[in-house]
């Protein structure tokens, strides 16, 4: 079974539905690790509640990016993680991370990729107008919100929708997408061709 690690800077809605489909037996995977560079963020509390182990890393206490994120890959190697799963981590991870963990390490982002990276993809999709978006977990690499698509869904956008209305469809969208994604990866389901991602029949 593999070991998953949890990174996530805020409300924890996507880490709260991935330790549910553990619970459920949805995914076939065991969460070790939740790590935050938010003191207060409510996925810390949510870990702890669950009785899992749950970290707060300050970013403050490093002065280099690097420095930070071989603290973060020290806690991770700890506990002989397999998996590194961002949850609304809002750092962009460096060359220390991305090399310890290739290929294993994971993104949710609100948006259809690669349409409207970065910040605030919900927003940036309404201002612009579309009338499809949506949500992508695709494999990190070093450039932002670049890696490998794994699944993505669509949501429409409907004509009075505000960024919070836009945000709670494509939320639960996200949930499904994401657990599905972390079962396939603990499954061995995925294989990833240069940028493409396939799903296997069976598991590997
Ligand atoms: C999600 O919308 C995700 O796409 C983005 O950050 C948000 C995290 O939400 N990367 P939550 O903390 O899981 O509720």
């Amino acid at each position: 079974m593999k070991n998953i690690a949890v990174l996530a800077s805020g409300e924890g809605t996507n880490l709260q539905a991935i330790m549910d489909a553990v619970d459920k037996g949805r995914i076939v995977g065991k969460i070790v690790l939740v790590i935050s560079d938010v003191r207060e963020a409510r996925a810390l509390v949510r870990a702890k509640a669950k009785e899992i182990k749950a970290l707060f890393l300050n970013p403050k206490e490093y002065r280099e990016r690097e420095d930070y994120d071989r603290a973060l890959v020290a806690e991770l190697k700890r506990e002989k993680v397999d998996l590194v799963v961002m949850a609304g981590f809002m750092r962009l991870l460096s060359s220390v991370m991305i090399d310890a963990f290739q290929g294993k390490i994971i993104n949710i982002h609100p948006s259809l990729l690669p349409s409207f990276p970065g910040c605030e993809g919900v927003r940036q999709a309404l201002d612009h107008g579309v009338k499809i978006t949506g949500c992508t977990v695709h494999f990190v690499d070093e450039g932002l919100d670049t890696g490998p698509i794994i699944i993505q869904e669509s949501v429409p956008v409907l004509q009075n929708d505000t960024v919070e209305t836009l945000q709670q469809r494509i939320h639960s969208a996200e949930h499904r997408i994401y657990t599905r994604a972390i079962d396939l990866f603990c499954r061995n389901m995925i294989e990833v061709k240069g940028r493409r991602c396939f799903i296997c029949e069976k598991e590997r």
